[in-house]
């Protein structure tokens, strides 16, 4: 078992990982007093799969408790979902005592903190992550918020959660693709931050893609602190908290020249390949380092070519128009080392060209 704090003052709060927690959340719950009733919300999937196992942890511990469902996937992330569970909290009476749980992937938790934070003005929430993007990434940060017609995550606020408590075990369950999208992170967190943690990565491929409980639990346990203390430098990206968006810039491009059909972590992988021949085109990049980070996302079966068949002037356009470009010039994570990047928006079209091969 694991156990981390995000160090925020008096928004702090501890990040647990267990094999089985799930089943031991309420009395995590009770010892931390967090609030006298739970409404837990997950996508109906995930309901369907854990939604049980957790309400009887509560249960068992007499902690009163509900569940609330919404349909799975992106499309939920809207402001019509907010506005059913928030209806659907007020018909429960659930008051400023009361606290939500997230139990699902990155997609529940966005939703649910948010609507926690805008029910009675803010209600506390915990997270529980059930995809490997959740437990690694999006669980942790406290960035809420849903999708509006315009754009992707352009409604929302910080929250952050009271807790977080990660099941290693229910990864099991996970399709390849999604355990795909969260491993495209966690070799990000590797190039961004950490050489060892990046020849860790490399040296445990196979038991990592067999989900070997202790190898699992230690690669969350790392990415976690790596986040946690990104976030605790800068809760509310102005500077430090940009260097996670390696691999993003170019990744949500080709995410979107696909029409979304290109799942987020594989046009990330793509993103990070192509990004770093943009850092080697200003010479800031050995291109054995480049190769070395290839080879690692290959090595977890991640794509590293963008499909010739994806329009690449469509690509340029979507990067100047993405909500972090600033006046149109969007920026970069650019890796000096493996461990190591540095941000730049100084970057020419002819070299964006370039990357996008
Ligand atoms: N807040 C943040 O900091 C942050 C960071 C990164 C991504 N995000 C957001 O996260 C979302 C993507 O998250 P995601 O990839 O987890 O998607 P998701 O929440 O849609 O989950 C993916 C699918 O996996 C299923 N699922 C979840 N856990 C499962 C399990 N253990 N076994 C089997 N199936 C399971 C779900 O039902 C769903 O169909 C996006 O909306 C993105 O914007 C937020």
């Amino acid at each position: 078992m694991k156990q981390l704090q995000v160090g925020l003052e008096d928004r702090a709060y501890p990040i647990l990982i267990r094999e089985g927690l799930l089943s031991e959340v309420g009395e995590e719950l009770k010892l931390r007093k967090i609030a006298k009733r739970y409404i837990i919300i997950a996508d109906d999937h995930v309901a369907e799969l854990f939604g049980g196992q957790l309400v009887e942890s509560l249960r068992k511990v007499n902690i009163p408790v509900d569940l609330l469902t919404f349909p799975r996937g992106e499309a939920s992330k809207n402001l019509t979902t907010i506005g059913r569970l928030i209806s659907a909290l007020a018909q429960l009476g659930v008051d400023r005592q009361d606290a939500l749980i997230a139990l699902g992937g990155g997609v529940t938790g966005d939703i649910t903190g948010f609507a926690a934070a805008i029910y009675m003005r803010g209600i506390p929430f915990v997270q529980v992550p059930t995809t490997l993007l959740a437990q690694v990434d999006s669980s942790v940060g406290g960035k809420t918020g849903v999708d509006i017609p315009e754009g992707k995550n352009l409604v929302g606020c910080f929250y952050q959660p009271q807790a977080v408590f990660i099941d290693t075990l229910v990864l099991g369950q996970l399709p390849r693709e999604e355990l795909l999208n969260g491993l495209a992170e966690v070799v990000k967190y590797g190039v961004i931050n950490d050489l060892d943690f990046f020849n860790f990565l490399l040296s445990n491929q196979k038991d990592i893609l067999a989900l070997e409980p202790a190898i699992v639990e230690a690669v969350i346990a790392h990415c976690c602190t790596i986040k946690a203390r990104v976030v605790e430098a800068d809760e509310r990206e102005a500077d430090l908290r940009r260097i996670l968006n390696y691999g993003h810039t170019l990744g949500h491009a080709v995410e979107a020249a696909s029409n979304f059909t290109i799942p987020h972590g594989m046009a990330i992988s793509m993103g990070m390949v192509a990004v770093n021949t943009i850092a080697m085109g200003k010479g800031l990049l050995a291109a054995e380092k480049a190769q070395r980070i290839k080879d690692a996302l290959q090595g977890f079966g991640l794509p590293v070519a963008i499909p010739p068949e994806l329009d690449r002037c469509q690509m340029t356009e979507l990067l100047k128009s993405d909500k972090k470009s600033v006046g149109g010039r969007p920026f970069f994570v650019l890796p000096i080392q493996i461990g190591k990047v540095i941000i730049s928006d100084e970057v020419d079209d002819a070299l964006i060209a370039r990357a996008f091969g």
